[in-house]
């Protein structure tokens, strides 16, 4: 049978291949498209989510929201989900052992989405990318791996709270509709081999 998004969260429901599994009142396998153009990958459920089901529903959601709507996009078109599907007691930084037990979801996620940009909010969904890269360094700044654009950004929960992390979020989340322009614009004209293009230098693109 095909895969679906409908099917990774039956499975990830009643999952028990990682520890987190003895604490989840609700998996939080993610929502959103299957067609959507932009996938944004938090780092875990945290206690409302856990409660719903749903992704970025607490605070940090709100702010999320609050983000998307002020460069003219709303939540229901972009896919939201995390690195690991079910809440870190406590709210917690989830484990590598958790992660990497976790990463088959994603893996399957991305692959139903072949979302042409994927934002990662904070350090563990960014870590899947860039292992060894610092977020203060790199945050904005996109990267074409394969055939994903890739956008590392500060997560909303860290941000909402600081002013300097809130404007530097707000600032990265305003060129993300020129990022989504490029990268859709770069498979139209030349298909499946743009590899690392304009990409690698997006302080030449002009902020709206
Ligand atoms: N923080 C996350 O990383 N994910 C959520 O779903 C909620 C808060
Ligand atoms: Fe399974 Fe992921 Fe939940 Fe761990 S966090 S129990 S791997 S769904």
């Amino acid at each position: 049978m095909a895969d679906s998004l409908e099917q990774i969260a039956k499975e990830v429901a009643v999952c028990t291949n990682c520890p987190l599994h003895t604490s989840r009142i609700k998996a939080v396998p993610g929502e959103g498209p299957p067609d959507a153009q932009i996938m944004l990958i938090g780092e875990g459920p945290g206690f409302h989510e856990n409660q719903s089901g749903r992704p970025f529903v607490g605070a940090a959601g709100e702010f999320l929201s609050e983000i998307l709507q002020s460069i003219g996009l709303s939540r229901e078109e972009v896919f939201i989900c995390n690195v690991v599907k079910c809440r870190p007691p406590g709210n917690r930084d989830p484990e590598p052992l958790e992660i990497e037990a976790c990463r088959v979801y994603l893996d399957r996620q991305i692959a139903l989405i072949e979302p042409n940009v994927i934002v990662t909010l904070g350090r563990y969904s960014m870590a899947r990318w860039f292992p060894s890269a610092r977020i203060s360094r790199i945050h904005g700044t996109p990267r074409r791996i394969g055939r994903h654009l890739i956008v590392p950004m500060y997560h909303p929960a860290a941000a909402l709270h600081q002013p300097s992390l809130r404007q530097e979020i707000m600032k990265d989340f305003g060129k993300l509709p020129q990022f989504l322009a490029k990268a859709s614009q770069s498979w139209t004209e030349s298909g499946d081999d743009a590899t690392e293009p304009e990409s690698e230098q997006p302080q030449q693109l002009s902020l709206f």
